[in-house]
């Protein structure tokens, strides 16, 4: 089994096309944009493409959803000291830190129209001006974004300019959902059960199903079957963990824009009672209702509750280093 095989799972065509595509876009410069629905492995396929690249520098992933406007511009181009109160010094910035790497930003449709223009000019030119800065700095950085809604509309709900799309989108990479991709389920199934036997009967029963949310989906029932099994992952445990599924689909999850006002209200104050009791520890947040924490950012948004701006930061920014010994299953364990 090759590196890449062992990180995305799967010896379908539609996978076997994807790992092929990632190797060959791997070492090129140009910007890549990664499409697919929630839970298909987006992350996964950024992180492979830097994995892949040969670029040494390191492998900064940040989800744009979940840091305020004036946050992203700090985040992504670093601040000087007494820029502004509080900035007690120098800081890079993730542009600056990804030097000779790659910058992943995640959920770029979140993006306000703004800082779409000033990350244009840092995408063109790899030029960009630090907050409190009378100069501008420079970074050779290569930059993967994801996205699960299609960009072409975005650009047509006049939600993005079509000049960053036509800049981000160099070469653009589709995942399929697993709906696509059924007869994967297995493997991935034996991958998720990490040594524990999977018979027969426990992966038809999880091939039958439809998979809105996709790998994560599968893997987060995989994970409850395992609690369920006794020593052999079977139809039986499969059936009791789907039995203690979240009553809320990820299909409601993700298309809340379609729900009653006053739906909205009741989970806007149920998110919030949630976060409260788990002192806003999102992680802990999106444990307790079985979805990723992306997911969750992704629904704070939607219903208008910003989290505080501290917190915001230091949870949404991933820096991995990558040293020439670093293998790639340190990534899946990141995960
Ligand atoms: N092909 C695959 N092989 C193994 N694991 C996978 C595969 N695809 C996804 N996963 C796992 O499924 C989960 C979701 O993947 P990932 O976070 O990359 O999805 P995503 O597309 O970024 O989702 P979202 O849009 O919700 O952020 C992770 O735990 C990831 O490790
Ligand atoms: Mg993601």
């Amino acid at each position: 089994m090759t590196a890449a095989e062992s990180i995305l799972v799967g010896q379908s065509k539609p996978m076997r096309r994807l790992r092929q595509t990632i190797a060959t876009v791997a070492p090129a410069r140009v910007p890549v944009l990664i499409e697919g629905s929630t839970g298909t492995g987006k992350e996964l396929a950024a992180s492979l493409l830097h994995e892949l690249s040969g670029r040494r520098g390191a492998f900064v992933a940040f989800n744009v959803c979940a840091v305020g406007d004036t946050m992203f511009e700090d985040a992504l181009f670093g601040h000087t000291r007494g820029a502004f109160t509080g900035a007690a010094g120098d800081t890079p910035g993730f542009l600056r830190e990804a030097h000779g790497g790659t910058v992943f930003l995640d959920e770029i449709s979140g993006l306000p129209l703004p800082l779409q223009a000033k990350l244009l000019r840092a995408v063109e030119t790899g030029v960009f001006r630090p907050i409190g800065s009378s100069r501008d700095a420079m970074s050779d950085f290569r930059l993967v974004a994801a996205t699960n809604e299609q960009v072409e509309s975005l650009v047509a709900a006049g939600r993005f300019r079509a000049d960053l799309a036509h800049r981000l989108s160099g070469i653009v990479i589709t995942l399929p959902t697993l709906a696509e991709r059924l007869d994967d389920v297995p493997m991935l199934v034996e991958h998720f059960a990490r040594g524990v036997t999977v018979t027969p009967g426990a992966c038809r029963a999880l091939q039958e199903r439809a998979w809105p949310g996709n790998v994560r989906e599968l893997k987060q029932v995989v994970d409850a079957a395992l609690v369920f099994a006794h020593g052999v992952l079977d139809a039986d445990a499969v059936a009791t963990a789907l039995t203690h599924r979240p009553r809320t689909g990820v299909a409601n999850v993700t298309a809340p824009s379609m729900l009653a006002d006053d739906y909205l209200a009741s989970e806007r104050r149920r998110l919030l009672q949630l976060l409260d009791g788990a002192a806003w520890d999102t992680d802990r947040a999106a444990a307790g209702l079985g979805i990723h924490r992306s997911t969750l950012y992704r629904r704070l948004k939607r219903l208008g509750i910003a989290l505080p701006p501290v917190r915001r930061a230091r949870e949404q920014c991933v820096v991995r280093d990558v040293r020439p010994d670093s293998h790639a299953f340190a990534l899946i364990r990141a995960n």
